[in-house]
C-alpha cells in the first residue's frame, strides 16, 4: 500500500511571527511546488519572553490543531525559541515528521578564524541548556559568546509590517556581543532567532565586513527536501496560505507584505 502522502499535503511552517519567512523562502527555491502553510502565533509574540514551561505546553497543543486543520505531510518549527525547548515534545505528541530549527554553531565553528563566535538569539534560545550543549559539542576549543535580544525581534516584525523600527535595536544587539570580554575578535555571528535573518543586510552594515553573518535556513531546506524525497508533488507551483493566531492587538499583516513570499491568502484561528 502506498503511504506516500497525496501530491497537495502542504508542509507547515510554524514560527511565533513572521521570522519563519526566512526559513520558508529556501524550502520554496528548492522544492518550487510544494503547497505550503505559513502559521504565526500572533497571540503569543515574542516567545523570547516566555518561561520554558509556557512554551512546552503551549507549542505543541497548537501544532496539533494545526496539524488536524491542515493535514500537512511534514512541519517545520521554524523558530529557535519554540524548537530549543518544545522540539521533543511536539515529537513526543505529533505522528509526522518534524524539522526543528537549531543554531548554527557547528558551521560557525568551522568558519571562524579567530576562535571567537558570537551567538544572537531571543533571551529564552541563548540561556537553553541545548546552547550548552551545542557549543560543548562543536566548539569546545572556540569563545562562543551569547546575546539575547528582543529588540531585533521587534525590529523585523516592524520592517515586514512596513512600519518604522529603532535603527538603535541593530547597534545595541552587535554592542552586545562585541562589548562582552573577548567580543572584539568575533568574526561569525550565529543568528540563532528566525526574524533576524531578516535584518540581515541592517545587521551586516553595523557589525561590519570582516564579520560573517550565518544561519540554518538553507541547511533546513536541504533536510526538508531529503524527508520528503521520492514523495509526489503538484505539477505547478500556487500561493500559500497564512494562518495567524487572533490577537486583539496585533493584527496580521497586509497581504501584499506576504506575496513576495508566495503567501495568497490569510486566515485566523
Ligand atoms: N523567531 C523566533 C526564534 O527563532 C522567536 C522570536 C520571538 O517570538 O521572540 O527564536
Amino acid at each position: 500500500m502506498d503511504h506516500s502522502p497525496e501530491p497537495d499535503a502542504p508542509i507547515l511552517f510554524f514560527d511565533s511571527g513572521l521570522g519563519g519567512l526566512s526559513v520558508l523562502d529556501p524550502t520554496r527555491a528548492l522544492l518550487p511546488t510544494a503547497r505550503f502553510v505559513y502559521a504565526a502565533d500572533y497571540a503569543g509574540l515574542p516567545y523570547g519572553k516566555k518561561t520554558n514551561e509556557e512554551l512546552a505546553a503551549r507549542v505543541p497543543a497548537l501544532l496539533g490543531r494545526l496539524v488536524e486543520r491542515y493535514q500537512p505531510r511534514l512541519a517545520v518549527i521554524a523558530c529557535n525559541t519554540a524548537s530549543t525547548i518544545a522540539l521533543p515534545h511536539v515529537r513526543a505528541a505529533l505522528d509526522l515528521p518534524i524539522v526543528g530549527t537549531v543554531p548554527a554553531i557547528k558551521p560557525a565553528a568551522e568558519l571562524t578564524q579567530t576562535g571567537a563566535i558570537g551567538v544572537l538569539g531571543t533571551e529564552a534560545t541563548v540561556r537553553q541548556p541545548y546552547v550548552d550543549d551545542l557549543s560543548a559539542k562543536f566548539a569546545s576549543d572556540k569563545t562562543v559568546l551569547r546575546h539575547g535580544s528582543p529588540g531585533l525581534v521587534t525590529a523585523a516584525e516592524a520592517k515586514l509590517n512596513g512600519q518604522p523600527y529603532d535603527p538603535a535595536a541593530i547597534e545595541r544587539a552587535i554592542a552586545g556581543l562585541r562589548n562582552q570580554p573577548g567580543g572584539d575578535a568575533i568574526d561569525v555571528i550565529v543568528l540563532a532567532c528566525t526574524h533576524f535573518p531578516l535584518l540581515a543586510e541592517e545587521l551586516q552594515a553595523v557589525a561590519g565586513p570582516g564579520v560573517r553573518l550565518i544561519d540554518g535556513a538553507a541547511g533546513i531546506a536541504r533536510r526538508i527536501a531529503y524527508l520528503t524525497d521520492g514523495q509526489r508533488w503538484p505539477a505547478d507551483p500556487a500561493p500559500g496560505i497564512a494562518v495567524f493566531t487572533r490577537s486583539d492587538d496585533r493584527p496580521p499583516p497586509p497581504l501584499a507584505a506576504l506575496a513576495p513570499y508566495g503567501i495568497g491568502s490569510i486566515e485566523t484561528i
